[in-house]
């Protein structure tokens, strides 16, 4: 089974969870492919899409928006999961923490099977004014990959399940 792991971000962090969400699925034994949300054509050849966005201010990743709307058509007949980060704190870590409501639609338009909260990275070397201030008290890296293992297992264990109930 072919999976493409397609991701918006900004300063590069949830383009590396978008490579740790795709090594854990190899493990799996799955063939996957990581590409910026902005730069996928197609995603038609694929039997499952995972859709990864930053979190900015409340708002998903323009880039991952814009993906699913672009594909909505080939994501509604295709197992489909969505991930956000990140808090920059362990709270991603300690609890589930539910999609933003405009993730929580993009969601309900193609059928997403599930959704995670990644904790985030924020660099002392942050571009952007915003970022660099934020930067002075909340600089760290939060992403945590046995999060990210035990979210992919469950994807894994889902795609192989040879009848499944909606969730
Ligand atoms: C200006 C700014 C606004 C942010 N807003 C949020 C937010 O609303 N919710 C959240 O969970 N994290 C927020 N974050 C944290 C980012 O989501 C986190 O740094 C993430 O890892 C960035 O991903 P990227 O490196 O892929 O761009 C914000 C960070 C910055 C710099």
């Amino acid at each position: 089974m072919s999976i493409l792991v397609a991701y918006g971000s900004k300063q590069g962090g949830t383009a590396g969870l978008a490579e740790m969400v795709a090594d854990a699925l190899r493990r799996e034994g799955f063939t996957v492919e990581v590409a910026p949300a902005s730069a996928q054509g197609r995603v038609e050849g694929y039997e499952a899409v995972i859709v990864g966005g930053a979190l900015y201010a409340f708002r998903w990743h323009r880039d991952a928006r814009r993906f699913i709307r672009r594909h909505t058509h080939v994501l509604c007949n295709i197992p489909t999961y969505f991930f956000s980060s990140g808090p920059l704190d362990a709270s991603a870590s300690e609890r589930d923490i539910a999609p933003i409501r405009s993730v929580r639609a993009l969601m309900d338009r193609v059928g997403a099977r599930g959704h995670a909260t990644f904790g985030g990275r924020l660099t002392s070397d942050a571009r952007g004014f915003l970022a660099h201030l934020m930067a002075k008290r909340n600089a760290g890296d939060w992403r945590d990959p046995t999060h990210v293992q035990s979210w992919t297992h469950a994807i894994a264990a889902d795609l192989r399940a040879p009848l499944r109930k909606d969730a």
